[in-house]
Order: C-alpha cells, then sequence, then structure tokens
C-alpha cells in the first residue's frame, strides 16, 4: 500500500473521484477493451477504466482512432462492464458519433449507456463540443472532457507532438478546461502538455484533472494498457512507463508451445484422459 491518503471504497463513482481529489489520493486510470483483461484491473483496484477509443489501434489494428465504430466500442465497453465489482468505467464516444449536433451526441451516449451499462462517457474537444455536454447531462449521463492532444483531431494537428508549448494555445487549453468545468464535466483528461500548464490548469478548476504525458501536478494518471504492458513494442513515447514486456514474454510462450508440440513432448501422460 502506498504511503498516500487511502481510502477504501466498494465502488468508485464520480463522487468519489471528486473527494480523493480533494484529499489528495492521486487517481488511477487505465484503458481496457475486454472482460479478462477489465477483471484483472478490477482486481488490481484500478480507480478508473477507460474503454478508450484507442482500442481502434491496439485492438482493431487502424493507425488513427478515427475508423472505430459505436456498435464497436459498445461490445467492447460491454465486455468490460461485465468483468468490473469496483471500478468506474467510462466510454469514449468514438469520432463522428457526437460532432455532428448535440442530439447526436446524446443519443450515441445514450446508447453507451443503455446498451454496455456503462457508468460515463467521454468526449474530445473545448468550447466547441459545450452544447453536447449539457445535452448528454440533461439525460443524467456523466461526461469526462479531453483536451491538449486529441487523437481524434490528428488531421488537423498533422502530429502527435506535444502540444500547447505555445502561449496562445495554452491560453485557450487554460479557457477550455474552465469551460468544461462549467459545462457540467466531472473530469478531465489532459494529454501531452508540458506540466507546468498541467499543473496550471488543475490549479483552476477544482474537478479531477487526469494525465497522460502530462506531469505529476494533476489529481491522477492515464495509460494505455497495450503499453503499459508492453504488448505493443512499437510505440514508446517519454511519458511512457513500462511495467512488463508482455509481447516477448507470450512470444517465448507461445515459441515454447509450437516447439512442445512439433516434438510430440505435448500432451504428456499427465495432460490426457
Ligand atoms: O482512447 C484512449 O486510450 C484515451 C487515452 C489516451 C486517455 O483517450
Amino acid at each position: 500500500m502506498s504511503t498516500q491518503t487511502h481510502k477504501e471504497v466498494k465502488k468508485v463513482t464520480t463522487h468519489v473521484l471528486q473527494e480523493m481529489k480533494m484529499r489528495g489520493e492521486k487517481i488511477s486510470m487505465l484503458t481496457a477493451y475486454d472482460y479478462s483483461m477489465a477483471k484483472i484491473f478490477d482486481e488490481a483496484r484500478i480507480d478508473v477504466l477507460l474503454v478508450g477509443d484507442s482500442a481502434s489501434n491496439v485492438m482493431h489494428g487502424h493507425e488513427t482512432t478515427l475508423p472505430i465504430t459505436l456498435d464497436e466500442m459498445i461490445s467492447h465497453a460491454a465486455a468490460v462492464i461485465k468483468a468490473v465489482d469496483r471500478a468506474l468505467v467510462v466510454v469514449d464516444l468514438p469520432f463522428g458519433s457526437y460532432q455532428g449536433n448535440s442530439k447526436e451526441a446524446l443519443n450515441s451516449s445514450i446508447r453507451i449507456m443503455k446498451e454496455a451499462e456503462a457508468h460515463a462517457v467521454k468526449l474530445e474537444g473545448g468550447e466547441e463540443v459545450v452544447e453536447s455536454i449539457k445535452r448528454i447531462l440533461t439525460a443524467g449521463i456523466p461526461v469526462m472532457g479531453h483536451l491538449g492532444l486529441t487523437p481524434q483531431s490528428i488531421y488537423k494537428f498533422g502530429t502527435y507532438e506535444v502540444r500547447a508549448k505555445e502561449e496562445a494555445e495554452a491560453e485557450k487549453l487554460v479557457r477550455d478546461a474552465k469551460t468544461l468545468e462549467d459545462s457540467g464535466c466531472f473530469a478531465l483528461v489532459l494529454e501531452k502538455i508540458p506540466a507546468t500548464l498541467a499543473k496550471r490548469v488543475q490549479d483552476s478548476i477544482q474537478i479531477p484533472v487526469i494525465g497522460i504525458g502530462a506531469g505529476p501536478h494533476v489529481a491522477g494518471q492515464v495509460l494505455v494498457s497495450h503499453d503499459m504492458l508492453g504488448i505493443n513494442k512499437d510505440f514508446s513515447p517519454k511519458f511512457l512507463r513500462r511495467y512488463l514486456n508482455l509481447f516477448d514474454e507470450i512470444k517465448k510462450a507461445v515459441e515454447q508451445y509450437v516447439d512442445d508440440v512439433k516434438t510430440g513432448d505435448f500432451p504428456n501422460q499427465k495432460e490426457q484422459y
């Protein structure tokens, strides 16, 4: 157990996250896309599971997050929800499911809540999505915001480099964060921005900021599980800490299995009826 103040909770809710932030207990968040992994993460007492649209990359092999569909996100989310007893499960609204208008945003969110039985939704953007956020909230659906590097806008940015290094973009980001808080978001993801700017944002709003590549001065941290477990070897940004090398571990195990089958070593006497 860490030295941080740590209060046991049966179920993590949006209110629990706010309380954690207030008493200085850091919030842990990871992505999850399937039942088996979600079960392990929940047993390990992760606070928040994000069914991220990064599923588009790590589960479906697309180059960007844009192609994944609402149906596919709902399918991942439904599997994750079945595995979870404690964590708060937040589901990304995929590209094209909310940008059209606020009614579309509400309908997509209702589908996620009804068909997957999720706990909250997340969407990318600042001022331009405020109307949608407010409309989603009218249905009682909690909303998490996402600013900084927003991968659904990759073709506008042109690169996955650190965002908001220039003052004008930093100022807009601080304004957008306040707007999202005022609109009713319960938390905010900040992706790949300078640590000093993330601190400025967290100091200027009350809701928890969850950082990814945004430094330590925020209420919590999120990583893509496939990156931190080393399942995905090709992605090594500076902010990533790898806790395992599962790609190599699994490859070694499968090579051994192939060898055992080929040589007739498997199955042995004890492994048959
Ligand atoms: O889709 C995702 O995995 C995310 C995280 C990077 C926060 O949005």
